[in-house]
Parts: C-alpha cells; sequence; structure tokens
C-alpha cells in the first residue's frame, strides 16, 4: 500500500511515471483505468481546485467518489479523526484523498495502514498534489528543459504549504529557487532571500506568486493589501516584456497577487496549472492505486 503524504514519498523513477502519463492523459482520451475503484474524500478545510480535480480526476478514469462533509458529520459530536477514518475504511475505499489543518494528519492516517491515503493539503506542510502539478506545468512549457532554470516564490510563504511542498520537489528537479517575501513572511531557509520583487525580476526565468494572507499574521506589517499590492503584485508594467513564466496555486486575490492584466497575459499560467492538474492527479491515482 502506497500513500502520498509529500513528494519525498515517490521515487525519481515514479515522478517520471507521472510525468509521462499526465502528459498522456492529456493527450489521449483515458481508458476507465479505475473503473472498479472507490475513493472517499474528506476536506476539514475550504478548497475549490484540489477536491474537484480529484473528483473529476477520478471520475475520468471510472473511479466512484464519496464526498463526506466533516461540518456535517459526527466530527461535529466530537468522533476523533482517527475513529472517522478508520470507520470510513470499514467500508473498504481504494483511497481517502484529505486535507486538514494540522500538518501530522495525512503521516497520521498513513500509518494505520488501513487504506491509501493521499494528502490534499495539510498545515502549512504539504501539498504534494500541488507541486507535481507544478512541475508537470514547467515541464511542458520548457519541453523538459528544467534543469537550472530559477523560480523566485512571492509572497506570504511562511504560511504556505504550496511553498514548502514546492520548494522541496522543485530543488530536487534542479530548479533554483529564490524567495521574495517581507520578513514576517519569510520562512526560516538556507535558499536565497529577498525583500524586494524587483530586485529579483532579471534573475528569474518563472514567478510564482501566493495569496497574501495578511490575516494570518500578528505583525501588522501593511495597513491594508492595497499597500502590500504596491511591492508584491504581480503586474505587466513591473515584469514589462521580459519572459517570465507566471504561476499561481489560486485561489488568486486579483490585483493584490496578480493584476487582472497580467492575469489575461499569455505568460500567465494559472487555468494551465488547474487544467493540468486534473491530468496529474489521474496520474498519481492511477499510480497509487494500480500501480503500486
Ligand atoms: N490550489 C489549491 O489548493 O486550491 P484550493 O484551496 O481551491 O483547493
Amino acid at each position: 500500500m502506497q500513500h502520498l503524504v509529500d513528494t519525498n514519498d515517490f521515487s525519481d523513477k515514479q515522478i517520471a511515471d507521472l510525468l509521462r502519463d499526465a502528459k498522456t492523459f492529456k493527450t489521449q482520451r483515458p481508458i476507465q483505468l479505475l473503473r472498479d475503484k472507490l475513493l472517499i474524500t474528506l476536506f476539514f478545510e475550504a478548497s475549490t481546485r484540489t477536491r474537484s480535480s480529484f473528483e473529476v480526476a477520478a471520475k475520468r478514469l471510472g473511479a466512484a467518489v464519496v464526498h463526506l462533509d466533516p461540518s456535517r458529520s459526527s466530527t461535529k459530536k466530537g468522533e476523533s479523526l482517527e475513529d472517522t477514518f478508520a470507520n470510513l475504511c470499514a467500508m473498504d475505499p481504494d483511497g481517502v484523498i484529505i486535507r486538514h489543518a494540522e500538518n501530522e494528519a495525512p503521516g497520521m492516517l498513513a500509518d494505520m495502514q488501513m487504506t491509501s491515503v493521499i494528502n490534499a493539503g495539510a498545515g502549512n506542510y504539504a501539498h504534494p498534489t500541488q507541486a507535481l502539478l507544478d512541475l508537470f506545468t514547467l515541464v511542458e512549457h520548457f519541453d523538459g528543459d528544467i534543469q537550472g532554470k530559477t523560480i523566485a516564490i512571492v509572497g506570504d510563504i511562511v504560511s504556505s504549504r504550496v511553498a514548502t511542498s514546492g520548494i522541496r520537489l522543485l530543488t530536487r528537479m534542479g530548479l533554483n529557487v529564490l524567495l521574495v517575501a517581507p520578513k514576517p513572511f519569510m520562512p526560516e531557509s538556507d535558499l536565497p532571500q529577498y525583500d524586494k520583487l524587483d530586485d529579483v525580476l532579471d534573475k528569474v526565468d518563472v514567478i510564482m506568486s501566493l495569496r497574501a494572507q495578511l490575516e494570518r499574521h500578528e505583525t501588522e506589517l501593511f495597513e491594508d493589501y492595497d499597500d502590500y499590492a504596491k511591492q508584491y503584485c504581480i503586474t505587466k508594467e513591473r515584469i514589462k516584456n521580459r519572459n517570465i513564466l507566471v504561476l499561481h496555486p489560486g485561489p488568486v486575490m486579483r490585483n493584490i497577487d496578480i493584476s487582472d492584466e497580467m492575469l489575461d497575459d499569455p505568460r500567465c499560467k494559472v487555468l494551465t496549472q488547474v487544467k493540468n492538474g486534473v491530468y496529474m492527479r489521474m496520474a498519481i491515482l492511477k499510480l497509487l492505486l494500480l500501480d503500486s
């Protein structure tokens, strides 16, 4: 039984297989590889992209999906996460896809070895399927030539599980990662750190913008989001005609993270990331439920 708690659960060969399968699924109508499989989704935090993307991916491969809404479950009566999970596993699913505020939640359930556990985002620790779909988007865009490319991760890095998983996977794949954020948004890291976005624009091939989560921070560094946007919003005025790919995991705060104009620019691949997310998640489900 294989789990996906973070991308280091996958070998280099498995990551290469995922990239190959995601590309195949994108170009050929997939056969119903998982038609006898059943997945349960268990999202303790809100989601638009990840939950629907997993559901679409599973259904495109013929799997059935059952969603348990924790806000209407016996969690409300005090049932523990472990007991909820064990009860779901008693119904013999082939995998449980979980999003949780606690960093340790997916790993803890995986250790129970009752079904394959797939982390759909945990605290600020890991969001492995986002990292893998971002890798797929980069490999596709650069036609496989990603070694030595430089990516700046910009924004609220310390709160971001996308950044944590992205840094682990992209450095492993040979990209140079720079961090751009005001001090309170900067994690402890050996990676190069900048507080001014303008200082990195001539060094990077890719910018990954992250959602500003000013409400999560105790230090009031900016009076409001407009004040933050003046320094960190990705705008055409700032990027000019540079050949920089712009990514964002979503949800994008328009004109704070990325400007309206930049979101419509062909260099911005936000919706390509969402599209690729389905194909990468199809590849992940195939690997976990069929190939392992
Ligand atoms: N990228 C991402 O995790 O988006 P959702 O929170 O909408 O799933």
